[in-house]
């Protein structure tokens, strides 16, 4: 199964709760929430205050993708407010496996994303320490950028040591320019969570917008 994850940062902020029922009418699997911090990455954009509003309007699983420095200092707060998986970033973590299992105490599955510039290596060590692994396709900070498609290979190197490890579950999330174009190259390297953010809130008919990104990976 594939599961598609509009990303909340291309919604618009004025609807907030509305957008995120819409997506979910229209199709979404999980949402995707982008936490931004001004330092990790060049933008701002909500904490867990906006989180705690929108975590009862949500139905899906929301997918916490933490984009800042020290994460751990937030973690509680956003798994108090509901969160599903909670993503830290392998760049932005001194003490990656520590982070890793303070999530997880905290009953919310533990990802961990590495930078288009980050190699596997960053993250070989804990594989078995993670729900969900996710590969930035774009250099995180903003919505709408162009897909970098010498990430993909990191994909399938996943997927290789994943299965020579003998790892039962691993989902894979790829993050930044993911269109019905570029959906079946990930998905064909091993993905199997998309995140999609212009293109689905980008359009006006987000069922539409959904379903073209389902059916160009045919399942
Ligand atoms: C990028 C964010 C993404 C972003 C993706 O920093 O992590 O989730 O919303 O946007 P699109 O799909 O427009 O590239
Ligand atoms: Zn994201």
């Amino acid at each position: 199964m594939v599961y598609i994850a509009p990303s909340i940062l291309s919604a618009r902020f004025d609807k907030l709760g509305a957008e995120i029922v819409e997506v979910e009418a229209a199709g979404a699997d999980w949402i995707h929430v982008d936490v931004m911090d001004g330092h990790f990455v060049p933008n701002l954009t909500f904490g867990p205050i906006v989180m705690d509003a929108i975590a009862p309007i949500a139905k899906k699983p929301l997918d916490v993708h933490l984009m800042i420095e020290n994460p751990e200092n937030y973690i509680p707060a956003f798994a108090k407010a509901g969160a599903h998986v909670i993503t830290v970033h392998a760049e932005a973590c001194v003490h990656l496996h520590r982070v890793l299992h303070m999530i997880k105490e905290h009953g919310v599955k533990a990802g961990v994303a590495i930078n288009p510039g980050t190699p596997v290596s960053a993250i070989e060590q804990v594989l078995e320490d993670v729900d969900l692994v996710l590969v930035m396709t774009v250099n995180p900070g903003f919505g709408g950028q162009a897909f970098i498609p010498t990430t993909v290979r990191k994909i399938a190197e996943i997927r290789k040591l994943q299965q020579e490890r003998g790892i039962a579950h691993l989902h894979i999330e790829v993050d930044g320019g993911i269109t019905s174009e570029t959906a079946p190259i990930v998905v064909e390297a091993g993905a199997d969570v998309l995140v999609a953010g212009s293109a689905v809130f980008g359009r006006s008919d987000r069922a539409e917008a959904i379903r073209e990104i389902r059916s160009s990976v045919a399942v």
